[in-house]
């Protein structure tokens, strides 16, 4: 049941801390700080990586191939739909990880199908075992959110960012002290997040609003499409999500007062870049709603600030997006929409 919540996304929105302690179990090793996926012991390291997903897999996908990229693997997202083996070059040396809560997405199986015919590894990242993704790839790495009921993906694209993150470290070899204590932090941090938000409060203000719109760069950029995904999804709101430097190159003519921005703000190369960016929605009237970890100089740009803890530059997604996931509830609640079946949506897509 729903355990005393109204709706299961919320529920599952509360169950972050307890998701992500399940996802990294027994994978980083407080001995030799590197960290191990079992499942993928003999995993060879391959030459490049394509991620087929949709929907909010993708952004866990694009955020991932960043990360791989950053740790030197050439790494590239794909929506699965739009995987053509016949135009992308992929071969043995390719590894195609299909990311997908469900396993059952149709999209998604076709390219892992058609990738496994041109003789590329495969790997599953899914969180149902025994599902047809986990069944018909070389290998599978499990997510262990536990079930997910709310057709909006919540809890599941929490951990789809942790098991993507390790199943980075695991491949290339790269880990810290650093990074393994940021990723056992985070289920902590998440619970802070959960206890403290004032999203509800943001999301009764602007209720009535026209648009919504989420800008975030680098590791940001991603949350930023899913912000704006739940959004719509949920609410049945216009909203958008792009990287931030975007805005200027045609956004921006959509920006008015009745327009709320969610600059991802994180104390980082990006910040200044960001900073430019929000005066840019400031001085079009926007209210501007920042997500953030830093202290300085935010609170006079931005009407409202939602807070998350400092953590790994890499990591900050996966709290960020926490914050956007209550907003996006709290809209929608206020709309009295069917938040857990939202119109013309399944939860699993099996047609392609
Ligand atoms: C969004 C959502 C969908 C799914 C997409 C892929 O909240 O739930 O966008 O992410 O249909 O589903 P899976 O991950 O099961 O392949």
């Amino acid at each position: 049941g729903k355990s005393g919540y109204d709706h299961y996304m919320l529920k599952e929105i509360y169950e972050q801390p307890h998701a992500i302690r399940e996802c990294l179990r027994g994978r980083p090793q407080t001995i030799d700080e590197s960290i191990t996926i079992d499942e993928l012991e003999d995993l060879p390291r391959p030459e490049r990586i394509h991620f087929v997903a949709c929907g909010t897999s993708y952004h866990a996908s694009m955020y991932a191939s960043r990360l791989f990229r950053e740790r030197g693997i050439p790494a590239t997202a794909f929506f699965a739909s739009e995987y053509d083996v016949d135009a992308i070059p992929v071969d043995e040396e390719t590894l195609v990880v299909g990311v997908t809560q469900s396993g059952e997405t149709a999209d998604t199986l076709a390219a892992l199908r058609d990738a496994k015919k041109v003789g590329a590894g495969t790997l599953a990242v899914t969180n149902v075992v025994g599902s047809s993704a986990a069944r018909e790839t070389d290998r599978v790495m499990y997510i262990r959110a536990g079930p997910e009921i709310g057709v909006a993906a919540t809890k599941t694209f929490a951990s789809q960012q942790a098991a993507l993150a390790m199943l980075s470290s695991a491949i290339t070899g790269s880990c810290s002290r650093e990074f393994v204590d940021a990723l056992r932090a985070l289920s902590d941090q998440m619970q802070s997040i959960l206890d403290d938000s004032s999203a509800k409060e943001i999301a009764e203000e602007y209720v009535d609003s026209d648009a919504y719109f989420f800008i975030g760069r680098g590791y940001n950029a991603p949350v930023a499409l899913e912000g704006a995904l739940k959004m719509k999804e949920i609410s049945y709101k216009h909203a958008e999500g792009f990287p931030a430097g975007e805005l200027k190159h045609g956004p921006l003519a959509l920006v008015t007062e009745r327009t709320p921005v969610f600059p991802l703000l994180t104390s980082d190369a990006n910040y200044e870049k960001m900073i430019g960016n929000i005066k840019e929605v400031e001085s079009r009237g926007a209210p501007v709603i920042a997500v953030t970890d830093a202290e300085e100089r935010v609170e006079p740009l931005a009407d409202h600030v939602l807070r998350i803890p400092k953590t790994d530059r890499r990591l900050t997604p996966i709290l960020m997006n926490v914050q956007l996931q209550l907003v996006s509830y709290w809209v929608a609640n206020r709309l009295d929409r069917s938040i857990d079946k939202p119109r013309n949506l399944a939860k699993s897509v099996t047609v392609e």
